[in-house]
C-alpha cells in the first residue's frame, strides 16, 4: 500500500506509482505529454489524486435543425461512426422538417429520509405546519434560485412501511432553472433535515426523530423532454436500400416494436439514442452518470425495460417520437469551468437547460434513427467497420502509405480486425522483398 498518497505532490504521486509497481519509463512519459501546458492546474482540480488529462475526441455534428433553428453541435465520444450518424441523420432531417422537440417538464426531486415514532396520520396532519417550516428554514437559499425563475415546487410525504414501519420520506420536488440544481437540491435537503427535527422535537413530543439521509433523486420522470421526427413515407428513399420507401418503414416499424418488447433489444436500441444523448451531455460538463441512472429507470417505469421511442405509420406517413428524462444544466458545476464545456456552450448559442435538453434529445435521436436504419437495411458493420479501420490500422501502427493502401483495399472489402492484419502482414512482406 502506498501510505499518504493523497497528500504527494502530482510528480511525487508519479514516481510513486511507478516504484510500486515498476513501470517503464513510458509511463511517466506518457502522462507528461497528456498534461495541459497552460491549464493542468485547473483540470487537477476537477478530481482528486489526478495524475494526468484522458483525452477523447472533441467532435461536431452540423446542419441540426431544431425548432427551425440550426445547431452544430459539439459530440464528446470515443466511438467511431456516432458521429458520422448523427451528421448523417441531421442533413437528411433538416430537409424534411428538422427535429421537433418540446420540454414537457422540468421539475427535480430530492428525498428526506427520516424514522420516527410518529405515525403515518399525525404526520400527515403535521404536512402543513411542516411544509412552511422546512420552506421557511432555506429561505436565503431558495431566494436567489427564485429569482432565476426555480425553487420549491411541492411537497410529499410516503411512509416507507416495506423498510420499516418507522420510516418515512420526504419528497420534495424542485425547479433549478438553468442549473442542474444538484448543490442547490443536496443543501436546501440537508437543511430541511435539521429543521424537520426540531419542528417535530419542539412539539412537547419526546419521541426521536433521526434524519437518515437527505439527497437528491437521478431519478427525474418530471424533467422530461420530447423529440419528433416525421416524413412521408415516400421521403425516406435515401435510406431505404434494397427495399422500397414502404417495406423500409415497416421494417423501421418493427425494429421499434422488438426494442418495446425484447429486454435485450430494448437495451441496445436505448444504448443506440444514449450515443448521441451522453456525446452532448460529456461535451457540455454535465453530469452522463445521472442522466444513464435517470434515463433507463424511466424506460422500466412500467415495471418492463422498454424501448424509449415509439413509431405511427399512418396514411403513409412516418412519425417516430423519442421522450426521455434529461436533468442538465448549463450553469454550475463543470458547465463554465471547464474550458471545452464553456466552447460547447458557446457554439450551441448559450442555451439555457431547457434548450439544452432539446438538442440532446435531438443528438439521441438522430443517432438511433441513423442506428435503426442501417439495421434494418444493410446492418451496421458496414459502415461502422469502414469508420473502425482508422482505429484497426492505428492499433497495427500502420504508417501513412499503408493507410492509403489499405483504405483503398478495404472500399470494396469487408473490414475485420483480422482481414486487416492479414493485409498488413502481406504489404509489409511485399515491402521487405522489395527493399532486399
Ligand atoms: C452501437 O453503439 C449502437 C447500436 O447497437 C444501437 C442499436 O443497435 O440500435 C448500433
Amino acid at each position: 500500500m502506498i501510505k499518504g498518497f493523497s497528500k504527494f505532490s502530482q510528480e511525487q504521486k508519479i514516481e510513486a506509482l511507478a516504484s510500486k509497481y515498476n513501470l517503464p519509463t513510458s509511463f511517466k512519459e506518457v502522462l507528461k505529454s497528456h498534461h495541459h501546458s497552460a491549464l493542468q492546474d485547473l483540470y487537477n482540480q476537477f478530481a482528486e489524486n489526478t495524475i494526468s488529462n484522458f483525452y477523447l475526441p472533441y467532435s461536431v455534428a452540423p446542419g441540426f435543425v431544431i425548432n427551425k433553428k440550426e445547431y452544430a453541435i459539439p459530440m464528446v465520444i470515443e466511438e467511431s461512426s456516432v458521429v458520422a450518424a448523427a451528421s448523417k441523420a441531421a442533413k437528411f432531417w433538416s430537409a424534411h422538417g428538422g427535429f421537433r422537440t418540446e420540454v414537457l417538464s422540468i421539475t427535480k426531486s430530492g428525498q428526506l429520509f427520516f424514522t420516527t415514532e410518529w405515525s403515518l396520520e399525525e404526520l400527515k396532519d403535521l404536512m402543513p405546519g411542516i411544509e412552511s417550516a422546512l420552506r421557511n428554514s432555506v429561505r436565503d437559499i431558495t431566494q436567489n434560485m427564485e429569482k432565476r425563475g426555480g425553487g420549491i415546487a411541492g411537497f410529499k410525504l410516503t411512509h416507507e412501511a416495506r423498510v420499516d414501519e418507522q420510516t418515512f420520506c420526504l419528497m420534495v420536488s424542485f425547479e433549478t432553472a438553468d442549473s442542474m440544481g444538484a448543490n442547490f437540491i443536496n443543501t436546501c435537503l440537508e437543511q430541511m433535515g435539521d429543521e424537520l427535527v426540531s419542528f417535530l422535537t419542539q412539539r412537547n413530543d419526546t419521541r426521536p426523530v433521526e434524519i437518515n439521509m437527505a439527497i437528491l433523486s437521478n431519478y427525474t420522470p418530471d424533467c422530461l423532454v420530447q423529440c419528433i421526427l416525421s416524413c412521408p413515407v415516400e421521403s425516406l428513399r435515401p435510406y431505404s436500400g434494397d427495399y422500397s420507401p414502404q417495406e423500409f418503414a415497416m421494417r423501421f416499424k418493427k425494429a421499434v416494436k422488438l426494442a418495446k418488447h425484447n429486454l435485450s433489444r430494448a437495451v441496445t436500441h436505448n444504448k443506440g439514442i444514449m450515443n448521441g444523448v451522453d456525446a452532448v451531455v460529456l461535451a457540455t460538463g454535465n453530469d452522463f452518470r445521472a442522466v444513464e441512472a435517470g434515463v433507463h429507470a424511466y424506460a422500466s417505469r412500467s415495471g418492463t425495460y422498454a424501448s424509449l421511442t415509439d413509431i405511427i405509420l399512418e396514411d403513409n406517413v412516418f412519425t417516430y417520437t423519442l421522450e426521455l428524462p434529461l436533468a442538465l444544466g448549463t450553469v454550475g458545476g463543470l458547465t463554465l469551468l471547464h474550458p471545452l464545456a464553456k466552447l460547447s456552450l458557446l457554439l450551441l448559442g448559450k442555451p439555457s437547460a431547457s434548450e439544452l435538453m432539446q438538442i440532446a434529445a435531438a443528438a439521441g435521436m438522430a443517432n438511433n434513427f441513423s442506428a435503426l436504419a442501417a439495421l434494418v437495411t444493410s446492418g451496421i458493420q458496414k459502415g461502422h467497420m469502414k469508420m473502425h479501420l482508422t482505429n484497426i490500422l492505428t492499433t497495427l501502427n500502420a504508417n501513412a502509405i499503408e493507410y492509403q493502401k489499405a483504405k483503398n483495399y478495404f472500399s470494396d472489402h469487408d473490414v475485420s480486425h483480422s482481414a486487416v492484419k492479414i493485409f498488413l502482414d502481406a504489404e509489409r512482406l511485399k515491402e521487405q522483398h522489395r527493399q532486399k
